[in-house]
């Protein structure tokens, strides 16, 4: 086998939730190799080179410790993305490919203009030879198109030396909250490329710190599907256990004990069986999209329903969730302080993309409910671009019910500590799985709301004993007892 050829400088364009973790990681295995990490958000790159670690602007657990390590030494953090692009070796595409929201396949195919205005300008800047590798999770097949604009760029010109272009896919399997974990020992890494000197180059980076073994190998195409199929499957998991909830709490059923007994099957395993109020975050949902989208350009219609369900279960759940809620608070919300713990998609994150928290909150508001959010990440001015309202501050519970209220009119605020937002609310919904929300002192909760007075726990986060002893009714989610 040929040597793979050296990689010295890495250009990541992308520096978000997967660029940033993935790049920090590599950097602090591999300090030979100079890693630029450019974004056209200044912003963004600003909050990467912040002293002040707290202000990265993606929060996951042991960042900062491998951003401190790596940062200024072979890691940086840039918006010269055509400087970068000109003396990189390898190129990592890791922008963002959200649904599109306009024109054709509206609604479920990906918009892939960030990755084509990246392979245009890589197309521009780049020098000599050059690996291309997809980051990004896109369309099976979007390595034709990088690989028709790099060709185009291949061509000799009088005025330009001669360069040339490789594309692999490297899909990105990391999970929100557990990036650097993921990232340090995954379960595997997935390079799909058809030229074997590139792939060696690209898995040499990652022996560095990942077993031969954990490194498969896949032609482009199977490796740009296995991305879409693992969200889908895990997805689908989900929205399983969810539509298994819903018949527990109809029947007398527990889905946790149900999610017990079945993930002790090792063909099942136990993962992933978690009920909750539906899976968020940016991929899941999108990702599935896209794969129905694909089906149906491919004349799949049956596949492209099968997987459509995932997506309906999932939103069907949430507008669940909320309608349970008004029915248990005696079929109105109009005017009442409800408290909302947890914002973020899941645990350990500051993000909020689909979050289940947001349609919930939107279907309470649009009732006329007064929300107080607490979230231990989510800082304010994230809940008003995803609840599309200003925040309220928070009334003053003394003072009786504002105009607002009186008015019907759903209303939110920030809220500091657990304490606070219950503090007057007729009920407690726990949306996200923090750790701070599995050992509350009921005790001191419970006085401080109005009675009669409703915990939903959406995420199976309570001890029942522990709340049902202070007089609080609960409603736990696939709980036939509740
Ligand atoms: P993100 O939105 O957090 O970051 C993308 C970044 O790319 C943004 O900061 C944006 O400004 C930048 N960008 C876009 N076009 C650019 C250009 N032409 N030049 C320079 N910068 C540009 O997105 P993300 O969550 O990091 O996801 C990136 C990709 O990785 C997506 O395809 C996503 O599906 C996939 N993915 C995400 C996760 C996750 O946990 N978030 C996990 C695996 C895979
Ligand atoms: C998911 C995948 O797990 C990653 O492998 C993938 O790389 C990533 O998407 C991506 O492509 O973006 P992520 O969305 O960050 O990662 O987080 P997950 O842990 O998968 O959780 C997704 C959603 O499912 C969350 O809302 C979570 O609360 C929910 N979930 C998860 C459940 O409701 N039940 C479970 O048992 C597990």
């Amino acid at each position: 086998m040929t040597p793979p050829p050296e990689i010295r400088n890495i250009c990541c364009i992308g520096a978000g939730y997967v660029g940033g973790p993935t790049m920090a990681v590599i950097a602090d295995r591999c300090p030979q190799i100079q890693i630029n990490v450019v974004d056209l958000n200044e912003s963004r790159i600003a909050a990467w080179n912040e002293k002040d670690l707290s202000k990265l602007p993606v929060y996951e657990p042991g960042l900062d410790e491998v951003v401190a390590r790596a940062r200024g030494r072979n890691l940086y953090f840039s918006t010269e993305v055509n400087a970068a692009i000109s003396t990189a070796d390898m190129i990592f595409i890791s922008v963002n490919t959200p649904t599109k929201t306009k024109g054709l396949g509206s609604g479920q195919a990906s918009d892939l203009r960030w990755v084509e205005a990246c392979a245009r300008q890589v197309a521009l800047h780049a020098q000599g030879h050059t690996i291309v590798v997809e980051k990004s999770t896109l369309p099976v097949r979007t390595a034709e198109t990088i690989q028709a604009i790099l060709q185009a760029a291949q061509q000799p010109s009088t005025n330009k030396p001669q360069r040339s272009f490789v594309v692999l896919s490297n899909p990105e399997f990391l999970a929100e909250g557990t990036a650097i974990s993921d990232l340090e020992s995954p379960d595997r890494v997935l390079i799909g490329g058809e030229d074997d000197e590139a792939i060696n180059a690209l898995a040499s980076i990652y022996n560095q710190w990942v077993p031969t073994k954990k490194i498969l190998r896949t032609n482009l195409w199977s490796s740009e599907l296995s991305k879409l199929t693992a969200n889908a499957f895990l997805a689908q998991r989900i929205s399983s256990i969810n539509s298994i909830a819903a018949i527990c709490e109809v029947t007398g059923g527990d889905v946790r004990e149900v999610s017990m007994a079945i993930g002790a099957d090792s063909r099942i395993g136990k993962k992933f069986l978690n009920s909750g109020p539906g899976f968020g975050g940016s991929c899941f949902k999108k990702d599935i999209l896209n794969l129905v989208y694909l089906c149906k350009h491919f004349g799949l219609p049956e596949v492209a329903d099968y997987w459509q369900n995932v997506v309906t279960l999932n939103t069907w759940q949430q507008t669940r969730i909320a309608q349970l809620i008004v029915k248990r608070l005696f079929g109105t919300v109009t005017g009442k302080r409800l408290a909302i713990f947890g914002f973020a998609f899941k645990a350990d994150t500051n993000d909020t993309r689909e979050a289940p928290a947001i349609n919930i909150a939107l279907e309470l508001l649009e009732e006329g409910a007064q929300l107080a959010i607490y979230d231990p990440q989510v800082k304010s001015n994230q809940i008003e671009i995803d609840l599309q309202l200003p925040a309220t501050s928070c009334p003053d519970i003394k003072a009786g019910q504002t105009r607002a209220a009186l008015n019907g009119e759903g209303t939110w605020w920030i809220s500091n500590s657990v304490e606070e937002a219950a503090t007057g609310s007729d009920a407690i919904l726990i949306l996200t799985e923090w750790d701070a929300f599995k050992n509350l002192n009921w005790n001191n909760i419970a006085p401080k709301m109005r009675q009669p007075a409703w915990v939903f726990d959406t995420r199976s986060v309570v001890n029942p004993q522990e709340v049902r002893s202070t007089g609080l009714k609960l409603w736990r989610v696939g709980d036939g007892a509740s």
